[in-house]
């Protein structure tokens, strides 16, 4: 392992009608609360009045309509509004786009000048207004961590950026608002969850056993219990183990003493910077070339995920034909829970596979398991199709 820090400031409130516990947390952040979500989703499922009925008295000004893969424009219109409104504090009530915009519209109030400048880390964030969460879609863990993906339109860029100033102050989790997530969201979002886990697992640090039992005991957890879920979205029970999950899978637990891979994530960034695919869709295809194109790198880890997450027999098979098997069995369950395989399942063909690759070389050569050129991405991309 390496030396290693673990701070995070985020109060966790888990579990059925804690949104009852919203007053008193935003209580002593003052009056004036920016109430920011997605395009109607908590207007349908009653979340919405239930927040503005914990929050009467408050002062709300609402930034509604987010977009999935949210959008530097929103961001600028919401740090407008917080400057308009003398807002004291941001409430945002949806899923990762809704939690990702708000936290930079939380740094954008408090900043003098483009939050572009920030997010491509030409600036740093020096403050923010203090925001909390609702998490109503579980899957990127935004929750819980203090990063934040932006998409600039003008630029067809999607980049991540973080800041300890937005980490939430409270995020409450309560399943049963995850119960109308709809079939295919619910799968992106078991996808994006098993792949920020299994960035994590792909690392070169040595002594990981605990941390390398936590991975796969949660990947196995989620093996199981996904495909309940797909039989039932009802089931709240289900929702509950798999919300958990996907807090855990990003909030800085499981990758204490190493830093993962995410070569992947920023591959997939790219692809939806250009197409505007779902993130969890995009991770699905790309993940599983990911891990084919560097098998060689150390099969041996290939081996242990496939062994112990998906139960392949190593008997007579060398470490490479069993990390094979597990990647196909990765991608089996994938499909098994119906998320897309191939790029082609997006209309996306290889006509701007270049652009997307030199999009992902922003920072040079990149993923720390195994670094990636250019040529690497193409190869991927290409694997994609
Ligand atoms: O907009 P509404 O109407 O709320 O509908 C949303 C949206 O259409 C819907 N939804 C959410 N909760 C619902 C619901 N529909 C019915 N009932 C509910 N309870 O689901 C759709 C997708 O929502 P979105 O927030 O976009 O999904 P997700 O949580 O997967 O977030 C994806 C974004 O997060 C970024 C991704 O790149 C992407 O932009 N990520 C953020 C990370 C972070 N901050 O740590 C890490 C991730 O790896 C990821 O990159
Ligand atoms: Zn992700």
């Amino acid at each position: 392992m390496n030396e290693f820090v673990y701070w995070n400031p985020v109060k966790w409130i888990f579990g059925k009608d804690t949104v009852t516990q919203l007053r008193e947390n935003v209580a002593s952040f003052g009056e004036n609360v920016l109430l920011v979500y997605g395009g109607g989703s908590i207007k349908k499922s009653g979340l919405y009045d239930l927040v503005l009925e914990e929050l009467a008295g408050f002062n709300i000004t609402e930034l509604a309509g987010v977009e999935p893969n949210p959008r530097l424009s929103t961001v600028k219109r919401g740090a407008e509004l917080c400057r308009e409104n003398d807002v004291s504090f941001v409430l945002a009530v949806g899923g990762g786009s809704v939690i990702d915009c708000a936290k930079a519209v939380a740094a954008a109030a408090k900043f003098d000048g483009d939050p572009w400048d920030f997010i491509t880390k030409k600036e740093a964030v020096e403050d923010a207004l203090p925001l909390g969460t609702i998490l109503t879609h579980a899957a990127t863990a935004s929750e819980m961590n203090a990063g934040s993906v932006i998409t600039n339109w003008d630029k067809n860029e999607k980049l991540g950026w973080g800041s300890p100033f937005v980490y939430p102050k409270f995020s409450i989790c309560d399943p049963q608002w995850t119960l109308t997530v709809p079939r295919d969201q619910t799968t992106y979002g078991v996808v994006d969850m098993m792949t920020h886990m299994l960035e994590q697992y792909f690392h070169n640090a040595e002594q990981t056993d605990v941390q390398d039992r936590l991975i796969e005991g949660t990947l196995k957890t989620l093996v199981e219990k996904a495909p309940a879920l797909m039989n039932d979205l009802q089931d709240e029970k289900l929702r509950e183990t798999v919300m958990f999950a996907g807090t855990i899978g990003l909030n800085g637990m499981l990758q204490m003493g190493y830093r993962g891979d995410w070569a992947t994530h920023n591959i997939e960034h790219a692809v939806s910077a250009v197409y505007d695919i779902p993130h969890g869709g995009g991770l699905a295809i790309l993940f599983p070339n990911w891990m084919k194109h560097n098998l060689n790198t150390k099969p041996e880890r290939f081996k242990q995920l496939a062994v112990r997450v998906f139960d392949v027999n190593p008997e007579g098979k060398s470490d490479k034909e069993t990390g094979l098997e597990g990647i196909e069995a990765l991608q089996n369950f994938w499909t098994s829970i119906e998320a897309p395989a191939r790029l082609a399942d997006y209309n996306i063909d290889d006509s701007r596979i270049e652009e997307m690759a030199d999009k992902t070389l922003f920072n040079g050569p990149f993923g720390n398991f195994a670094k990636l050129d250019r040529e690497d991405v193409i190869a991927i991309l290409r694997a994609s199709l």
